[in-house]
C-alpha cells in the first residue's frame, strides 16, 4: 500500500534549513529558519543554559520515567514566567500546565483538547499566521479560518480590519493570537489594541488560544506577555502554548509548554486528565532534559538573572540588526520604504518583494528566505548587511 504514497515537496521552512547548508558560496546569507544568530553567525549554546546543564547532569541519578505531564519544578516555572511572577492567576488551581514536545508540542496538545472538547470547532488564525500552524491546528480534524492581521502598506496591524472580523464570529470560535513578535510579519498589538481584544473576546464569548514562542525577544520579557497575561486574567477561559526554543535557545531539545485556564479548578482539573491521556496516546511523554535546564535556571536566582541578561544582549542585538538593515536598505533601494523593519519587533520581518525576486536572492545572490520574503533579521550580521542590501538591490532591478 506505500507504493501509492505521493512524494512531498520540503517543508517552506525546513527546506531552506537543508538548501542553505548545501550552498558551497562563502556570501551566503540564512535569513530563512527563525534560529537567533549572533555577530559571528553561530546559535551558541546559552552560558546559562551550559551551567544548568552541568548541574542537572551532576545531580542526575537516573533515566526513568517522568510522567505524561512532565517535570512538575519545569510546569510550576513556566505558569509564573508566562502569568507573572506573583500573579493571582500564576497559582490559581484553574489553572494547569503540561510540559509538551516545544511549542509545537504544545500547539498540537491544546488542539486536540478544543477537538475533544467541541469537534466543530473552527479555530480562526491571522492572515497571514506562520505556516506550521496549519498542519498542527487541523491534523487533528479541527477547521481552521483567517482572519485579517498584517497591513502591507503601513507594515503594522490591520487593526480596524482585525477587530471587525473578530465580532463577527460566532461565540465559541477559537482564536489563535500571537503574543509578541508576530511570525511571519513583525507586526504587533499595541497595549491599547490588546484592551480591546480582551475586551472583545469576553463580550463574544471567544476562545483566546495564545501562541508565545518569542517572549523576552520584542519588547522584554513582561512586555512580551501583557496581552496574554491581560486576556487570561478577565477570560473565563484560555488556551497559552509557551515555547523555550527561541528565548533559552534549546531549540533540538523540544522545550514547551501548554497552560489551560479553566472556569473552576474543576475544570482545570479535568482538562489536565484529558491532557495527560491526549500526551500518552501521542507521545507518551516529553523529553527531560531541556525542561530540567529551564527548571534549574528558572529556579536559581544566580543563573536566572544570568539568563535574563543574555536574552536582553539578544534582544538589543536584534533592534540594532533591524536599524542598520533598514538604513541600508533606504540607501541601496531609495525607491522602496523599508521602514517598517524598524518598528516591528522579535526575528522576523516582511521584506514585501515578489516570490521571482526571492528567488533571484537565493539563486544568484545566496541570500535565502521564505517565499513569502519573511527575512529572520538574527541572521544578519553588521558584517553583511551592506551585502545583503545590495543583494536585494540588484534582484529587485533585474
Ligand atoms: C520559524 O518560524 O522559522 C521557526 O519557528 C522554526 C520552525 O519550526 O518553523
Amino acid at each position: 500500500m506505500l507504493e501509492h504514497l505521493d512524494r512531498l515537496p520540503p517543508d517552506p521552512i525546513l527546506g531552506l534549513m537543508a538548501a542553505f547548508r548545501a550552498d558551497a558560496d562563502s556570501r551566503k546569507v540564512d535569513l530563512g529558519v527563525g534560529v537567533y544568530r549572533d555577530e559571528r553567525g553561530d546559535t551558541p549554546v546559552m552560558k546559562a543554559v551550559r551551567e544548568a546543564e552541568r548541574d542537572v547532569l551532576e545531580r542526575q541519578t537516573t533515566k526513568t520515567y517522568v510522567a505524561p505531564a512532565g517535570n512538575a519544578s519545569f510546569n510550576a516555572a513556566m505558569r509564573r514566567l508566562a502569568l507573572g511572577e506573583g500573579s493571582p492567576l500564576a497559582d490559581s488551581d484553574r489553572v494547569c500546565a503540561v510540559q509538551a514536545p516545544g511549542g509545537c508540542g504544545a500547539l498540537r496538545l491544546g488542539a486536540e483538547l478544543i477537538r475533544i472538547a467541541r469537534p466543530d470547532a473552527v479555530v480562526h488564525v491571522s492572515d497571514p499566521t506562520w505556516a506550521n500552524h496549519v498542519p498542527l491546528l487541523s491534523g487533528c480534524g479541527l477547521k481552521l479560518e483567517r482572519y485579517p492581521y498584517f497591513d502591507a502598506r503601513s507594515g503594522g496591524v490591520a487593526f480596524e480590519s482585525m477587530m471587525r472580523a473578530l465580532e463577527a464570529l460566532p461565540p465559541r470560535s477559537v482564536v489563535l493570537l500571537h503574543a509578541s513578535c508576530h511570525n511571519p510579519t513583525g507586526a504587533d498589538l499595541d497595549e491599547a489594541q490588546w484592551r480591546e481584544i480582551a475586551a472583545l473576546l469576553q463580550r463574544r464569548a471567544l476562545l483566546p488560544f495564545i501562541d508565545m514562542a518569542y517572549q523576552g525577544l520584542g519588547r522584554g520579557l513582561e512586555a512580551d506577555a501583557y496581552g496574554l497575561r491581560l486576556i487570561a486574567g478577565e477570560v473565563p477561559e484560555a488556551l497559552i502554548a509557551v515555547s523555550c526554543s527561541k528565548n533559552f535557545g534549546l531549540y533540538r531539545e523540544r522545550v514547551g509548554c501548554l497552560l489551560v485556564v479553566g472556569q473552576s479548578s474543576a475544570a482545570a482539573e479535568a482538562a489536565l486528565t484529558q491532557l495527560v491521556r491526549i500526551a500518552r496516546g501521542l507521545y507518551s511523554m516529553p523529553p527531560d532534559h531541556g525542561a530540567a535546564i529551564v527548571a534549574e535556571i528558572l529556579g536559581n536566582a544566580a543563573l536566572h538573572a544570568a539568563w535574563q541578561s543574555e536574552l536582553t544582549t539578544m534582544r538589543e542585538r536584534i533592534l540594532q540588526l533591524r536599524a542598520a538593515t533598514a538604513e541600508a536598505l533606504a540607501v541601496a533601494c531609495p525607491q522602496k520604504d523599508f521602514s517598517h523593519i524598524v518598528r516591528q519587533r522579535g526575528m522576523f520581518s516582511y521584506l514585501g518583494v515578489d516570490k521571482d525576486t526571492v528567488r533571484r536572492l537565493r539563486e544568484t545572490h545566496h541570500v535565502y528566505m521564505t517565499d513569502d520574503s519573511r527575512i529572520n533579521i538574527a541572521g544578519l550580521r553588521m558584517e553583511n548587511i551592506p551585502y545583503f542590501a545590495e543583494a536585494v538591490a540588484r534582484a529587485l532591478a533585474q
